[in-house]
């Protein structure tokens, strides 16, 4: 975007330059290129919405995860530097909220709401009023299903977080020449999160061979989705369910070799139950979005990995979306394949996820400028 608005800039000085006495002209010219200031210049101002207004909304889930708080401040910075006016609303993870802060959005005027859903299913209704009113919907980190309000979906490779995570297991354990068999359990997180099909999907595709062959198997028996999952990604949910796997299946002194956990706060819950439950020798414990409290884990060696998921990247390429939208052209994507929601492909920009631990978490989260030293103390 930067390029784009150094060349936009670069070609209203030389236009300026040669047309001198046209300066209003150019002013006025300027935005439908540039993302920046001139926005302010000629547009009215959000009050008036509905008439060019440049109102945009943005609805995240729950303020009680690291990640949605940075994900909502980065975005509202961004479109605000871009020159938009930012409704900002988190829902506390309760569906009824998100619903009512949409509903407001649309008569408060915006043009653009981008969403990070709490249940992807659940804003069908709302959605339908938005495309009647003519607003745009973006779906952001999580597709809305079943909703063809839905314009476009940024997001990471979410099948790449779970082959990524899988993978490390299997690296780990040296399951292509080991023998086994190792022994490991699985939480993933809610069941209306589209994106754990992706990221469950995706390690299980990568870790079935090794379970076919013998070489994994799960004490617990708790395999299938529907076993795993944990209700709005709760640490706590997920803390009761793996002292319950411990106690249960590991008191004998049996050893856990491996945890796919499919993101940080049930990581987190799986290591608070290692500390109350288990006494052997610590497994492989996988996590997602490096929260400051896993990478403090990662540190200390109660968690291997994370997958570090750069939240400023990802409300760039929104807000380059936003502009596209803005004027009326096609938001960037790539790829038209990979999400239907049930009423067809979502075109889609996906970022592309790495994964952090103790060998590399200073380079990318640290010399990144993503967090200090002083954060993760
Ligand atoms: C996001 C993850 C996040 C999880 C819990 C998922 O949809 O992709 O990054 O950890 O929700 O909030």
């Amino acid at each position: 975007m930067k390029r784009k608005l150094l060349g936009a800039l670069l070609s209203v000085a030389m236009v300026a330059s040669l047309m001198v006495g046209c300066g209003a002209k150019e002013e006025t010219a300027a935005p439908a290129e540039t993302t920046e200031a001139p926005a302010e210049k000629t547009e009215a101002p959000a009050e008036t919405a509905g008439e060019g207004s440049k109102l945009v909304g943005v609805s995240m889930p729950t303020q009680d995860l690291q990640r949605w708080n940075q994900d909502g401040s980065n975005m509202k910075a961004e479109l605000e530097a871009a020159g938009y006016e930012v409704d900002l609303q988190y829902a506390s993870n309760d569906i009824a909220t998100q619903v009512s802060q949409i509903e407001n959005m649309i008569s408060g005027g915006c043009e653009i709401i981008v969403i990070a859903s709490i249940d992807g299913d659940a804003l069908g209704t709302v959605l339908a009023q938005a495309k009647e009113a003519g607003i745009q919907i973006i779906a952001y980190d999580r597709l809305i299903m079943n909703s063809d309000a839905v314009s476009y979906y940024a997001t990471f490779d979410n099948y790449l977080v779970g082959t990524t995570q899988g993978q490390y297991i299997v690296d780990t354990l040296d399951l292509d020449n080991a023998a086994g068999p190792f022994n490991i359990e699985f939480v993933t997180g809610d069941p209306g999160d589209n994106n754990v099909n992706f990221f469950f999907g995706g390690a299980i595709d990568v870790l079935q061979p090794y379970i076919d062959a013998g070489k994994l198997v799960t004490p617990s028996g708790q395999t299938a989705k529907d076993d795993v999952a944990t209700v709005n990604w709760a640490t706590d949910a997920a803390q009761a369910r793996f002292e319950n796997i411990l106690s249960s299946y590991y008191a004998d002194g049996t050893q856990l070799h491996a945890v796919l956990a499919s993101n940080d706060s049930t990581a987190l819950g799986v290591a608070n139950a290692l500390a109350s439950t288990y006494s052997g020798e610590y497994p492989i414990l996988t996590g997602q979005d490096c929260d400051i409290a896993s990478v403090k884990n990662i540190v200390n060696g109660k968690q291997s990995m994370s997958i570090f998921k750069d939240t400023r990247t990802l409300a760039s390429k929104v807000v380059e979306m936003v502009d596209a939208l803005m004027q009326g052209k096609e938001a960037p994507v790539n790829d038209t394949e990979t999400y239907d929601n049930g009423t067809g492909v979502i075109p889609s920009y996906l970022c592309e996820p790495v994964f952090a631990d103790i060998n590399n978490y200073k380079e990318l989260l640290i010399e990144s400028g993503y967090y200090t030293e002083a954060d993760l103390q």
